[in-house]
């Protein structure tokens, strides 16, 4: 079955999605709307689609699905219209930086909540998924620690930080919705912070050093760390440990070679720079899965529930921030 697609914001995260929608022999790039008219025509010409002038038209095209790659504070709005007329959809993480706005779309939307896959690309990563499916088929028996390492090559500007929601709700989002996928469901969560990297930061009112410490409902412990900063590259990597052992997803390098010389043993290339790089397979792959999905009726491996839940988890943490205290969180509330 082939699945007809209109795309909402055609900018860096937008204009990537659209080539792989484009590439996908069983998806159709139909077309393209951005606030920005010359976005969404470069976008659309380069891979023959249509522009729509308004998100309106989009929606009346003969559309399947649509994937939001829009501005955040877009994305409740869009994603309620979008499931009212008819459309699935794969939307950018995360739903939204504001619990309360998140709940009443999920009150509007009700049971149509079930047609939103939320684009949490870490799952769909071959190396993450190789480690989980390890793991849940017993390779290191019980699962007791879970260790996440995310830290961004370079600080985004600080204008981008003064809307971005903070650390937590911005890049900490997909290492809560990480934890959700290795460990289950979290119950406490302890978060300390640190302005160690750009004041520009600090005056625009985020930290940009991290670490959180959760308790999953199973009671295994997780351990995320965070940096805006990371000399070496886009540092990716996950350990789980079990009582029967350990599971670890290392970075990925351009090349296997290793330089054993005078300097340095077991050098290699530099990790990929940032996410368009790192996880460019699995953004693939995520468009794979929808499409799957929508075409054989099966559930999205994330959508509109862990796109809430990982934002709990978020806020959980800023509270944790400020009271110093470890926060407990409720589910299903
Ligand atoms: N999954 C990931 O790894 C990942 C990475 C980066 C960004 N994102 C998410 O993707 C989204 C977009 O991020 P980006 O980096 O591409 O931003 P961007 O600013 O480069 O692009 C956003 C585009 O949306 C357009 N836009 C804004 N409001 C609109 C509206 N109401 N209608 C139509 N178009 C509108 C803008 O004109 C712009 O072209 C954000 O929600 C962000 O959190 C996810």
């Amino acid at each position: 079955m082939l699945i007809r697609f209109g795309l909402i914001g055609c900018g860096r995260i937008g204009r990537m999605h659209a080539r792989n929608i484009a590439a996908h022999p069983m998806a159709q790039l139909v077309v393209c709307h951005d606030l920005i008219a010359d976005a969404a025509e470069a976008c659309a010409s380069e891979l023959g689609a249509e522009t729509a002038p308004s998100v309106n038209a989009l929606l009346g095209a003969d559309i399947d699905a649509v994937f939001i790659a829009s501005a955040t504070d877009t994305h409740v709005d869009l994603i309620t219209r979008s499931v009212q007329a008819g459309k699935a959809v794969l939307c950018e993480k995360p739903v939204d930086l504001d619990m309360r706005r998140v709940e009443a779309c999920e009150r509007e939307i009700g049971s149509l909540a079930s047609r939103v896959m939320l684009g949490f690309n870490r799952r769909f990563d071959a190396s993450f998924q190789a480690l989980r499916n390890r793991l849940l088929a017993g390779e290191i028996g019980t699962l007791e620690q879970v260790v996440i390492t995310s830290r961004d090559p370079e600080p985004p500007s600080p204008r981008f930080i003064a809307t971005s929601g903070g650390l937590f709700r911005d890049l900490t989002i997909h290492d809560f919705d990480m934890a959700r996928y290795l460990a289950g469901d979290i119950v406490e969560v302890q978060a300390i912070g640190a302005n160690l990297i750009d004041p520009a930061i600090k005056e625009a009112g985020d930290i940009d050093a991290a670490m959180i410490i959760m308790r999953a409902a199973s009671g295994a412990l997780v351990h995320i760390n965070n940096s805006r900063r990371c000399a070496y590259g886009y540092d990716q990597r996950l350990e789980v440990f079990g009582s029967g052992g350990m599971l670890q997803a290392q970075n990925q390098h351009p090349t296997t070679v290793e330089v054993w010389n005078g300097e340095c043993t077991h050098a290699q290339d530099r990790v990929p720079h940032f996410f368009i790089d790192r996880y460019a397979d699995a953004y693939r792959a995520e468009i794979g899965h929808f499409v799957d999905c929508l075409s054989n009726g099966k559930p999205f491996l994330a959508g509109f529930t862990e796109g809430k839940a990982a934002l709990q988890l978020a806020d959980a943490a800023l509270a944790s921030l400020a009271s110093g205290r470890v926060e407990t969180v409720e589910h299903g509330r």
